[in-house]
Order: structure tokens, then C-alpha cells, then sequence
């Protein structure tokens, strides 16, 4: 699932600018007379990749090369102040518009804040029988999966709830307007059959657009249009990206995939949408899926108004048995090519490899440039042998979105330079017993000692070669956000902040965010004629700016409920750091092993021995308790965070550390 407009849309910009501001909360109207400019493009951060083409490329300029060292705190706002219940909103890319910041959250919360102080002016939760819903589906981890965004247009904010709905929100006030259940007209898209939301939904001239997740299920992969006035079917039916159960390759309970989990770029000029595609399930058992299992791992151009398809490239050469999903976001670039302006469309996939295509025509210009270490076999089925595979189930590159810098003609690629091991079920009686999720799918535990790193590439669009490649530290997760001053904003892992020389990679500033796990790339927006950029990490929203504080302990917190709660240490990312009220009786569920088979089971197995996720059963000897404390809270690799509170993840903490 990242990354220009066009004079074509300046009419239907301006319409909605007009909607925009009528429907602006009260107290922000002094800005939008401040502003004068005639198009919201040139304030705030208005879709998930900034531009319908997903270059997250922004024209702001104040923050230059010299003066971003000066860049400090402005605000945070910590969301677990204004409601506990939240898990985390690690993965959320903020949209800011008319100067109102949208953010989404694990269960689905939407909160709108005030870009230019954080203060919050609304938040949504989902209607109780939602999330009565999302606690009692038997996929114990989907009450708590991601929520990577919102689209805002027409006044209003749409939000794809885990439990496959579709929510439409007053941008004003966040009361709910409408809200369907994707099933109604996507036949089987249901939570029991393993479909789950993680995606921003994209708007694009009166539509909405959705995909979804759970390519690892077996589900039918498919992109879906909605009006956005009424949230009826704007297309006849679903593209689907794989054949009907029962038909062509897909054999089997639990074969399919091909999941729309990322974003979709739009070509404003052609009206063409442009997405990727996820992996063939079973993931490494590919036994009943011989051949390339169209259209997975793929990129797939459609026409947006009928939802026809144009063209489909496969990344892979090979048949898929190592979740190679094709999954982030396209970006649509106008780049030289060979010397000359071509329309493009790049991609980088799970198997660490990098494309580049035509537009019109999908011939291919870049087949596959690698950008991480490539060394996989064939998947052993002896769980006493697992394969170390390069890259592993992570990635390549995961949905972190590239950037594309049309000064240098540069596109940025967040690298994931780490391998896992590797396991497929023996058979079809072993994949119906390990059915739970990723079915025939073992990842074991480690491995250790090996160089695990992040990378960024700089590919030159006009040769495909590398122009140059930095190593980080831990796996790029969050990918970048690029400025019109040659700035390349970027996350990472130990919650560390970075603006990078696009030109030269010499990275030129960095400093803490009082989080970790920064899984998602920056929103940066003009309020009030400053620049600013703004991370998520946990629950926290950090803002910097010029001038900003250079402590990540907030002076004061406009959350306002806390300010001794946030921003205190490196891992005081869970935001529950700050509630000090402790739980007065203790619950039913503080029982270690029964929490574990609610949140963890479905992935590390009924009795620790792994699955989905690894083999935890001496999980003690190579972990501290803080290490696996650190694990549940803030997630890692294909563990999602914020599964359980607080509480619950110290008592099983300190209960799989005695796990020896
Ligand atoms: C969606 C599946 C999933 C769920 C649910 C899940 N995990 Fe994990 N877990 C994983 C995966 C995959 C890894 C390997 C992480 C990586 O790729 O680095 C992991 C790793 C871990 C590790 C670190 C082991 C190591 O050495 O890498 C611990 C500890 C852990 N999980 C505990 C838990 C606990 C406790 C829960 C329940 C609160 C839980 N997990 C829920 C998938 C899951």
C-alpha cells in the first residue's frame, strides 16, 4: 500500500475546496481567510500518498537544507489520553486538510485534531455492535489490526472499518452519515470468511475506492467502487484479482488471494487507477497452486469508472511459495526515461525487487531491480529444518510508500534487508490442521546473528541503477515523504526521526519522537505559513516544526488530560504509560494462558509451538522479559502491536519468559 495533481482538477478542487470550507469547524475559519492561495494542494497533505499519484512529493519550502537542523517539537498530542481503549495507530498515514488532521487507530477510531496545536475537535469509535463484532470474530488479532488512513473529500471522511464496512463521517463534527457492510455487495467479503480492512480508502471524482485484506486466508482478492454520495455500487461488480473458488487455480479451502491491502494511485489525465496486488495463499504451501496464479503479486492498471481491466504484470518469475506480495502503493510518475519524459508507473515488491513500467501499455521499462539481499530456495517441509529466506515475510519493501524527487529524477525504495525461516506444511491433512491463520505457513523463531538492516535506495529513473543505497539499522518500515527543497522525511523502528539529502543520501537531521515503531511516513503540511511534519508512533501524534522543542519531553501536552504521561521515555509509546490508575480488582482475563488464546493462539499455536508466527514454547531462553514485553506492546516483522493493554502484556510477558 503511497505517493501530483493536475490543472485537470482544478475545477473539482475548487468545488471542493468551497464544501471544504463551509463545512470547517468554526474555529478554524481565521486560517482559511489567512490563506489565499487558491488551491488546498498548496496547504495541507489531502490524501494518503499527498497526490493522486502517490509521490508524497510536496511543493512546501520553508524547510530548506540549511535551516532543517533547526527543526524541534511544535506539538504532540497523545490519542491514549483521549481514549484508553486505543490500541495503537502505528501504521496510520495522517491526511491533513483545511487544517484539520485526520488520524486513524487500531479499532477503528478516527480522530480529527487541530493541525496547527493538536488539540483534538472530534473523535469517532465505531458503533458498539461493530465492535461486539470485531471481539468475538474467531481471528483473535483482527479486533486489533491496522488502519492505515482515511480519504476526505466532499465534506466528509471515509473509513474502512476491520469488519469490512465502509464509514462515511461529517469532516465537521465525525458523526457518522452512512456506513455499509461490504458484504452486501461483494459477495462472501466477510470477517468469517477471513476478509479483513486495513487499507485508506481512496476517493477519486465522486467515488470511493476499496480493496482489502486477508490475501493470506485464502480470500478472493478485489477492488471495489462506491459513490461517494450514497455509498451505492458505482461499478457493476467487483474486479476480482483471482478466480472464483473452484475455478482455475484456485483449488481448495484455502487457496486464493491476490489482496488490494495497499492504496491506489489514480492518473487524473486518463482516468486510469493503478494498484498492487498480494501473494497467493497458501502462502508456502504451493503444492495445490502450481503456476504464476495470476493476478497476484502483481500490478494491475484498471479503468476507474468501470473497473475494467487495462493491463497486469507479475513481479515474479517464479512461482510464489514465500509471500512475495506486490503490495505498495504505484507510484504514476512524468520521469525521464532513456533521456526522455515518459509516464510511468514504478513499484517496488515484497521480493525486494524494483519495476518500472508504460502507463498506456505496461511494456515493460525496469524488470526488476534488486534492492535487498535475493537468496531463497525451495520451501523445506521438516520443522526441524526451516529455510532462511531472503528476504523474508516481511519484505523487500512492505507497504512503505517510495517518494518520487522530480529535481534529481530520484525515487526513494525503503529496503528491508532481513531474511526469516522458513517452513511449508508437508501436506493437505497438515494445512487443515494449521489452519489457523496464514494456513501451511510456519515462520520459526530467529533467526540470530544474522545482519538484519534497513536500506534506501536512490534508483535513478532516466538508467535504473542505483544512484546510491544507505544502510539503517532496522528495517525501513515506514517508507518517505519527499519536499520540493530536496528533503526526504523518513521514520524508523527505534523511533528515531530523519530528514535525508535527496540529492546526496547524507542524512542532514535527526532526533527521538518519545516513541518507537514508526511504521508509517510522514504527513507534512503549511498551517498558518509554516511548514510542519508530523509522525505517528503508538498512540502519540508528533509535530515538528521550526523552532520547535528539542527535547521530546513536551513542555506541555494539549491532550491536556496527562502531561506528565507522554513523550517520558523511548518506549512510553503505548500511551497507557500515563494512566496511573491502577485496575482497583483484576479482571477475568488476567490469566496469562487465557489471554493468550484469545490474542495470541491464532498465530503461535494452542500450545507455543508456532505457526503463523514462531515456536514460543523456549521463547525465555533467548528473550528477556522486557525483550518479549517490548514484542507484545509495540509489535515487530508481521506481529502487529497493541493486541492486548498494558496490564495483560505484562502478565504474559513475565509468563513466556518463564518459558525455558
Ligand atoms: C498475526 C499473528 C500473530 C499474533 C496474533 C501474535 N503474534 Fe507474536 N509473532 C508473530 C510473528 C510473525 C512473529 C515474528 C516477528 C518477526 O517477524 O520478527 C512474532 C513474534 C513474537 C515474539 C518474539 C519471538 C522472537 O524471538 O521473534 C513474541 C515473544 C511473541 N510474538 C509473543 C506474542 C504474544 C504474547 C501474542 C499475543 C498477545 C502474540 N505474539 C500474538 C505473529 C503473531
Amino acid at each position: 500500500m503511497n505517493r501530483y495533481l493536475k490543472a485537470i482538477n482544478v475545477a473539482l478542487l475548487a468545488v471542493v475546496l468551497i464544501v471544504g470550507c463551509q463545512q470547517k469547524p468554526a474555529k478554524k475559519q481565521n486560517t482559511a481567510n489567512k490563506q489565499t492561495t487558491s488551491s488546498e494542494k498548496d496547504n495541507g497533505f489531502p490524501l494518503w500518498g499527498y497526490d493522486l499519484q502517490q509521490t508524497r512529493h510536496v511543493p512546501y519550502n520553508k524547510i530548506t537544507k540549511d535551516n532543517v537542523k533547526d527543526l524541534g517539537i511544535v506539538w504532540q498530542a497523545d490519542l491514549a489520553n483521549w481514549d484508553k481503549k486505543i490500541p495503537n495507530a502505528s501504521e496510520d498515514f495522517p491526511v491533513v486538510k483545511d487544517g484539520v488532521m485526520y488520524v486513524t487507530t487500531s479499532m477503528n477510531r478516527v480522530f480529527a485534531i487541530d493541525a496547527s496545536n493538536g488539540k483534538k475537535i472530534w473523535q469517532w469509535t465505531p458503533p458498539k455492535d461493530v465492535l461486539d463484532h470485531l471481539d468475538h470474530a474467531d481471528l483473535s488479532l483482527l479486533e486489533v489490526v491496522a488502519s492505515r488512513g482515511v480519504a476526505v473529500a466532499e465534506g466528509n471522511v471515509f473509513v474502512l472499518i476491520a469488519d469490512n464496512r465502509l464509514a462515511k463521517l461529517n469532516a465537521k463534527d465525525g458523526k457518522l452519515i452512512k456506513m455499509i457492510n461490504l458484504w452486501d455487495t461483494i459477495p462472501g467479503a466477510k470477517l468469517e470468511n477471513r476478509y479483513y480492512e486495513t487499507m485508506a480508502p481512496m476517493y477519486y471524482k465522486g467515488n470511493v475506492y476499496v480493496g482489502s485484506s486477508g490475501g493470506d486466508n485464502g480470500i478472493r482478492g478485489f477492488v471495489m467502487a462506491y459513490k461517494a454520495s450514497d455509498l451505492t455500487p458505482a461499478w457493476d461488480g467487483p474486479f476480482w484479482t483471482v478466480p472464483e473458488k473452484g475455478e482455475g487455480w484456485v483449488k481448495g479451502k484455502y487457496t486464493g488471494g491476490g489482496a488490494v491491502w495497499g492504496e491506489i494511485a489514480f492518473d487524473p489525465d486518463t482516468d486510469v487507477m493503478y494498484f498492487g496486488t498480494g501473494n497467493p495463499a497458501p502462502d508456502f504451501f504451493k503444492k495445490i497452486r502450481p503456476g504464476k496464479n495470476p493476478y497476484t503479486d502483481s500490478v494491475v492498471a484498471l479503468e476507474s469508472k468501470t473497473g475494467k481491466l487495462i493491463w497486469a504484470k507479475s513481479e515474479m518469475d517464479e512461482e510464489d511459495e514465500w509471500d512475495y506480495d506486490a503490495t505498495s502503493t504505484p507510484m504514476i510518475l512524468n520521469a525521464t526515461v532513456n533521456n526522455k519524459k515518459q509516464k510511468i508507473v514504478v513499484h517496488g515488491g515484497k521480493n525486494g525487487k524494483w519495476f518500472a513500467w508504460d502507463a498506456k501499455t505496461g511494456d515493460t521499462i525496469y524488470n526488476g531491480v534488486p534492492f535487498v539481499k535475493i537468496q531463497h530456495t525451495s520451501q523445506p517441509t521438516d520443522p526441524n529444518k526451516p529455510a532462511m529466506q531472503w528476504p523474508g515475510a516481511e519484505g523487500g519493501q512492505n507497504y512503505a510508500p517510495e517518494t518520487y524527487d522530480p529535481k534529481t529524477n530520484y525515487v526513494l525504495i525503503p529496503g528491508i534487508n532481513k531474511p526469516s525461516l522458513e517452513v511449508a506444511a508437508k501436506d493437505e491433512n497438515e494445512l487443515e490442521q494449521k489452519k489457523g491463520l496464514f494456513p501451511g505457513t510456519s515462520i520459526t523463531l530467529g533467526p540470530k546473528g544474522e545482519d538484519i538492516s534497513g536500506t534506501i535506495t536512490a534508483i535513478d529513473v532516466n538508467t535504473g541503477k542505483n544512484a546510491y543505497q544507505n544502510k539503517t539499522k532496522q528495517p525501513m518500515r515506514g517508507g518517505f515523504t519527499g519536499t520540493t527543497t530536496g528533503l526526504a522525511f523518513y521514520g524508523e523502528l527505534d523511533g528515531t526521526v530523519n530528514a535525508l539529502d535527496i540529492k546526496t543520501g547524507k542524512v542532514l537531521w535527526n532526533m527521538k519522537s518519545g516513541g518507537a515503531q514508526i511504521m508509517m511516513a510522514p504527513a507534512i503540511y503549511m498551517d498558518g505559513g509554516k511548514q510542519y511534519v508530523t509522525f505517528v508512533t503508538g498512540t502519540k501524534v508528533v509535530t515538528y516544526g521550526l523552532g520547535g522543542n528539542k527535547s521530546v519531553t513536551p513542555s506541555k501536552d494539549p491532550g491536556g488530560a496527562d502531561p506528565e504521561g507522554s513523550g517520558k521515555t523511548d518506549n512510553a509509546n503505548h500511551g497507557s504509560h500515563g494512566n496511573k490508575e491502577k485496575d482497583k480488582k483484576q479482571p477475568a482475563d488476567m490469566n496469562a494462558e487465557v489471554i493468550y488464546k484469545k490474542s495470541c493462539m491464532s498465530c503461535h499455536g494452542g500450545n507455543l509451538e508456532g505457526g503463523a508466527g514462531p515456536d514460543l514454547r523456549h521463547v525465555g531462553v533467548s528473550m528477556s522479559e522486557e525483550e518479549i514485553l517490548n514484542q507484545i506492546i509495540n509489535g515487530g516483522g508481521r506481529m502487529p502491536g497493541g493486541l492486548v493493554d498494558k496490564d495483560q502484556a505484562e502478565v504474559l510477558a513475565k509468563w513466556l519468559s518463564q518459558k525455558k
